[in-house]
């Protein structure tokens, strides 16, 4: 075995920006290995991240648009025929949105992004992560989580009414927490473990980045957020701190946090399986 094969490897998404880009130089720090999915360019002055690509040790893997099953099946393909073995999985590309938008699929823009695909990742890299060595997905959610009031299928695929942070983008990552919890023992029999894992505030704002977050929120963030390396730690922490045997949980600040519309998990996991069989699965055929 080789020094290569002794190195461990994460498929991080949105890994080129923000807390995926903190998380990304931490564990290239830690001597892993990392497969970016990305949409834009890691910064082009950054020496570590030059020398790893150089290297090898990070590899590339660029999406136009995560949302867009066209794009996502042509990423996926190519990080299924190169990446056999993945350690950690990171679903972790999102954001807070503006307005309400809808993906190339017809679906609300957050849930398509945040709750659909993380999914369709996961079952499409099932098999590089049972040739893993943690058998681990880290799905990046949020305690925004917490504000949702009122939460079905209807609402999530096409809100009638719309709130920065608190609205569709807060439902969408409750839905991905909810089928993370749902999917957990089914996951377990093939060796998988899933936690959601809340980053904590963060601030990631920067130039030419819309901010999609409500007024004082975004004023908050630039006073007083913690720079992205915290939640890049959170995220650590959370695929391989002290919870590292649990599976289905939500981590708030390292600890496990009930979710709300418990009852909703089932047929949360039923829809996103839906969507996968009939249109990321039914296209291909
Ligand atoms: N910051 C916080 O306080 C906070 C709190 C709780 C949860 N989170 C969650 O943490 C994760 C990372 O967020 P962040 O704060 O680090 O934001 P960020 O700096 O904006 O990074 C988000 C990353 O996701 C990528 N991305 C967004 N939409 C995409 C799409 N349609 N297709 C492909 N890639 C896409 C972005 O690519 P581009 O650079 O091309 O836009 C970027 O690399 C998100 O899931 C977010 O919801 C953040």
């Amino acid at each position: 075995m080789d020094m290569r094969d002794r190195e461990n490897i994460a498929l991080i998404t949105g890994a080129s920006a923000g807390i995926g880009l903190e998380l990304t130089r931490k564990l290239l720090a830690a001597q892993w290995q990392v497969a970016a999915v990305i949409r834009s360019d890691f910064p082009a002055e950054d020496p570590d991240i030059r020398q790893a690509v150089q290297s090898g040790r990070l590899r590339i893997y660029k999406t136009a648009n995560l949302a867009d099953f066209t794009g996502l099946r042509r990423t996926l393909d190519d990080v299924k025929a190169k990446e056999p073995r993945i350690d950690i999985l990171f679903n972790n590309a999102g954001g807070s949105f503006p307005e309400l938008s809808y993906s190339a699929q017809g679906r609300e823009q957050h849930y398509e992004l945040m709750t659909v695909v993380p999914y369709i990742i996961v079952r499409e890299l099932t098999e590089s992560l049972k040739n893993g060595r943690f058998k681990t997905v880290i799905n990046t959610s949020s305690s925004a989580l917490k504000f949702t009031k009122a939460l079905s299928i209807d609402i999530l695929e096409r809100p009638k009414t719309f709130r920065k942070l608190l609205g569709p983008y807060a439902a969408s990552k409750l839905a991905l927490s909810l089928w993370t919890q749902e999917i957990a023992p089914r996951l377990l029999e093939e060796g998988i473990r899933i936690r959601s894992v809340d980053p904590g505030g963060n601030n990631t704002l920067r130039k030419g980045k819309t901010s999609g977050l409500p007024l004082v929120v975004g004023m908050l963030m630039k006073l007083f957020f913690s720079p992205p390396t915290h939640g890049a730690g959170q995220l650590y922490e959370g695929a391989l701190g002290e919870h590292r045997q649990a599976t289905g949980v939500f981590l708030v600040k390292g600890r496990v946090t009930e979710l709300k519309f418990k009852d909703q998990a089932r047929s949360v996991l039923e829809r996103v399986h839906a969507i996968y069989e009939q249109e990321y699965l039914g296209v291909r055929a």
